[in-house]
């Protein structure tokens, strides 16, 4: 199908801070020549500062600006999307030299046409190590691959500015483009040409501060002295260097990540200054005039700075740049900025939010439920009655939102068929039941007559439009997700668990570990693997818990599944997996639902989930925990009959 041409996109980039790991990205490229030379890792994160824009189609290539920030003496950008105007442009090291080199970049390899762009807010510091270039780039990046739907991933978006980039004077690293993942922290991994994303789960939220030094510093001398050390090192001072960059710096962000994930704050803050002690002492001599900066060791020193922060560390390429502290709270971050400000350096605040719960969930309940007809012209499947294990009988989704609440979940969005199915819910689990009847309600009856209103008010709700499938509800969702991870359930599904802990909390359990997109599995009977979605990879823990997958299908006949799909199992043996109906969903995953739904992939005329999960196997990777539970699907006649027993 042609690539879908959309009218007019808001876009918004932010600028980018590397808390640990500078210099790793350059170093981990030296492993091409030097496998001695361990991978780079850092650790990046968007901050709330960056860049606002609008962009449509354009035969030309032109920028505006809008934003205040700006305007003092801005002169619009109207270039022709013509290879030589634009490589004039990128070469001429003037203001819109970056922007250009990705236009230029975008016209060589991909046939688009111009844009219009209008920058409308950029409250980002120039200059000042927060990478507002690679920001613009990335945002340029976007721009192309929304207008002119070209289906980049991230990362691929993040590989065209860095190129683009790379076609100015500017020598940006690969982790400048960061910002690409909006203000999630990320651990960035540089093997060689290779570069790897994931985000970081962050338990409790981090009170950041970023300062520029107003001193001056020379990048281009410090990464040339720097990279004097590699690919061989040479001597002492050098291999220091390799060390600080390498192992080192290793240790450090592994250290960095549990500290991040436990909500530790304060070691964290300490980290920071010990990275800088690591620094100073092995990176430092090997560009002694560049790097003994004596700006920023100054402020890190300065006892009231020590008074309002857990520690600190210099700031990109390090040098008298700029500065980055670890507030010991919020109050103490407004009062650090304040302090920092009035010693004449340009301090902002920015907070990393926690993320360590995943706190929403979503359940499709549009579908129609074609096999328990003609009971779904009369009632919803998810309203059928399940028995409970206090002896009561309830609605299916009632039992649902009960195991969510006891997970943890604040949110849930209901992706329903229609407004009329609002009210329903509504009146179902919001509006109390009559004076009369409730008057009849014995005490605990009462008491559960509350709960069920206080789940109510956790609902919200999406309509699905036209009944294209599971995956296409699932996206109706995306903003309600926005960038935080979020539980999914089949609205047709009953879990049980074997544990105390309900199979959601074990679910959002192991994803707190992994941090990636992940789904619930279970071992079923080959014979039964058509009606599955079905995973096989690789095991990552002794137990056999955690599988990283590297295979999804739908559906596959019994042989696929026993003999290609099948994994070895504690006391030898095989068995296969199927999905256990929750899921883990990420940004990631609505990306990939996006494209199916903008390129019309569909299987059978419906969008897939399947399809989403089984793109993100490649990138950002996919895993399936083993939980202690099973499901029941009631949309299905001989399963309802089942649960019936098992909940007695
Ligand atoms: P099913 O695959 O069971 O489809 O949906 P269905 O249409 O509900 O039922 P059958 O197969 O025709 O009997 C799994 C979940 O996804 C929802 C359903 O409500 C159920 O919770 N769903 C499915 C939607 O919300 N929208 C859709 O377009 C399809």
């Amino acid at each position: 199908m042609a690539a879908s041409i959309a009218n007019q996109v808001d876009l918004f980039v932010p600028g980018r801070l590397c808390l640990f790991g500078e210099h790793s990205d350059w170093a981990g490229l030296h492993r091409v020549m030097n496998a001695d030379v361990p991978s780079g890792q850092a650790l990046v994160t968007g901050i709330d500062q960056g860049i606002y824009a609008t962009a449509k189609e354009s035969s030309r290539f032109i920028l505006h600006n809008t934003s205040p920030e700006l305007a003092e003496g801005w002169v619009d950008l109207d270039s022709e999307m013509s290879l030589e105007r634009l490589k004039e442009i990128a070469e001429s090291s003037g203001y819109f030299s970056y922007v250009a080199g990705v236009a230029l970049y975008m016209n060589e390899h991909y046939n688009i046409g111009g844009l219009e762009i209008t920058i409308t807010k950029m409250d980002l510091p120039q200059k000042s190590g927060l990478s507002s270039s690679a920001a613009i780039c990335v945002l340029i990046a976007r721009a192309f691959n929304q207008i002119y739907g070209l289906n980049l991933n991230t990362i691929g978006e993040m590989r065209v500015a860095y190129y683009g980039e790379r076609k100015t004077s500017s020598r940006c690293g690969r982790l400048d483009q960061a910002c690409a993942f909006g203000k999630s922290p990320v651990l960035m991994t540089f093997d060689g040409e290779e570069i790897g994303v994931s985000r970081l789960i962050v338990k409790e939220s981090l009170y950041w501060v970023v300062a520029n030094l107003n001193a001056s510093k020379d990048t281009i001398r410090i990464l040339s002295d720097l990279n004097h050390c590699y690919p061989f090192p040479q001597n002492e001072v050098e291999r220091n260097v390799h060390d600080a960059l390498g192992a080192d710096n290793q240790k450090i962000v592994a250290e960095a990540i549990r500290l991040i994930r436990e909500g530790d704050a304060e070691t964290l803050g300490q980290l920071l200054t010990r990275a800088q002690q690591v620094f100073d002492e092995k990176v430092a001599p090997a560009s002694p005039d560049e790097l003994s900066s004596p700006a920023l060791h100054r402020i890190l020193n300065d006892p009231k700075v020590g008074a309002l922060s857990f520690g600190g560390k210099g700031v990109g390429s390090q040098g008298d740049g700029s500065v980055q502290f670890l507030a010991r709270s919020k109050e103490d971050q407004r009062k650090l900025v304040d302090y920092l400000n009035e010693n004449g350096l340009e301090a902002y605040a920015f907070t990393i939010p926690e993320k360590h719960r995943v706190r929403k969930a979503v359940i499709p309940v549009a579908g129609f439920g074609t096999r328990l007809y003609p009971m779904t012209r009369v009632i919803k499947k998810e309203f059928l009655p399940v028995f409970d294990s206090d002896g009561t009988v309830k609605p299916l989704i009632l039992k649902l939102f009960e195991e969510l609440i006891d997970s943890g979940i604040e949110e849930i969005c209901l992706i329903v068929g229609s407004k009329d199915e609002i009210t329903q819910y509504k009146k179902a689990f919001f509006d109390p039941v009559s004076d009369e009847h409730r008057s009849k309600l014995p005490l605990e009856f009462l008491d559960m007559e509350n709960r069920i209103q206080a789940i109510g008010r956790r609902l919200v709700y999406k309509v699905q439009e036209h009944k294209l499938g599971f995956g296409h509800a699932v996206y109706q969702s995306r903003e309600f997700c926005g960038d935080d991870p979020v539980l999914l359930m089949l609205g047709d599904t009953l879990y049980r668990s074997e544990t105390k802990k309900p199979c959601a909390a074990q679910l959002i359990e192991r994803y707190e570990e992994a941090g990636k997109p992940m789904i619930a599995i279970q071992e079923i009977p080959a014979a039964r693997s058509g009606s599955f979605g079905v995973l096989a990879g690789s095991w990552v823990d002794d137990a056999r818990k955690l599988m990283k997958a590297e295979r999804f299908v739908e559906k596959p006949s019994p042989a696929v599944a026993q003999n290609e799909l099948s994994m070895p199992i504690e006391g030898g043996g095989r068995a296969v997996y199927g999905v256990l109906g929750q899921y883990i969903l990420t940004p990631e995953i609505f990306h990939e639902l996006g494209q199916l739904i903008r390129n019309e992939k569909t299987q059978h005329g419906e969008f897939q989930l399947t399809d989403a999960y089984a793109a993100a196997i490649e990138n950002p990777g996919l895993y399936c925990a083993v939980l202690d539970g099973r499901m029941f699907d009631l949309g299905n006649v001989q399963a309802y009959k089942e649960s019936f027993t098992v909940f007695e």
